[in-house]
């Protein structure tokens, strides 16, 4: 029998909010921290934790469905998804902010089914808000609806990206100059420090878009469930199809806003995941 995506909706937002208690007390408290990619690249103990915790606790429920979690995918390896159910997890997006105690930091929790994101939960717990949304059903900031902004000229917007974790210098050099002629074409550029804040900001109208290159899956797949369910388009940034695997990603409230952005930026490629 086919289970409503509703259960799966309130499964992952109950493990959502008790993930979230466990960084929220490790959020006033003293930080461990450790580097990956780059000295930028931040991983704590609590992200670990967390990820262990949402997995056993999805594991109980649904023990056929597979997982994809940032601290359990090795670095460089190849991501495996496939068409089976399968919970994508970033424990913590905005580790960076969870380390320097800045409140926009959350956990996310995304599903897929055919390789479809049908549920996603991104759940703040130091600031309360939690966005929701399964595939037809609306998009929602706790029990609020949410949708996109309606503006359509670039220069009327504002326009969230990240510097991101990489720290190679011509990446940087690409990334700064686009945002130079984005700000020269908009009301301005603003940098949050979580993917998935990123895109449930936009999706509750809060900016026009968001772009970044260099993130991975995990980042942004439950809030792009989010994004779209509140109106906006998730594409990738040279246009056409968002591609989850292949590090990049552009939400526009409109594809007027996405027409108008596209062409201003330098598209970076990296190796898909
Ligand atoms: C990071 C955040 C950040 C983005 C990076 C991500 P993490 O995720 O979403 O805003 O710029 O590209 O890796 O490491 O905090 O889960």
């Amino acid at each position: 029998m086919d289970i409503p995506l509703s259960e799966y909706l309130n499964t992952a937002l109950q493990v959502a909010v008790k993930a979230g208690e466990v960084v929220k007390d490790a959020f006033y408290k003293e930080k461990d921290q450790k580097t990956k990619e780059s000295y930028a690249d931040i991983v704590t103990e609590t992200d670990q934790a967390v990820e262990k915790l949402i997995i056993s606790l999805l594991q109980e429920k649904y023990p056929t469905h597979r997982f994809i979690g940032e601290e359990s995918t090795a670095e460089g390896k190849k991501v495996e998804w496939t068409d089976a159910p399968t919970w994508i997890i970033d424990p913590i997006d905005g580790t960076a902010n969870f380390v320097h105690s800045i409140p926009q930091t959350c956990v996310c929790i995304g599903l897929s089914i055919n390789k479809q994101i049908v549920v996603g939960v991104v759940h703040l717990p130091i600031t309360g808000q939690t966005y929701s949304a399964s595939k037809g059903s609306g998009a929602y900031c706790n029990d609020q609806k949410i949708t996109v902004s309606k503006v359509k000229e670039l220069k009327k917007s504002v326009v969230i990206t990240e510097a991101g974790n990489s720290r190679d210098p011509q990446i940087l050099a690409t990334k700064m100059s686009n945002v130079h002629r984005v700000v020269e074409a908009s009301h301005g550029v603003r940098m949050i420090g979580s993917a998935a804040v990123n895109l449930c900001m936009v999706a509750s109208g809060s900016g026009e878009a968001y772009y970044e290159y260099g993130i991975h899956i995990w980042d942004f797949a439950a809030a792009g469930i989010i994004f779209t369910e509140a109106g906006g388009l998730l594409l990738d940034p040279a246009g056409g199809e968002v591609d989850f695997l292949s590090r990049r990603v552009m939400g526009a409230c409109n594809q007027e806003i996405a027409d108008q952005l596209s062409p201003l930026l330098n598209h970076i490629e990296f190796e898909r995941d």
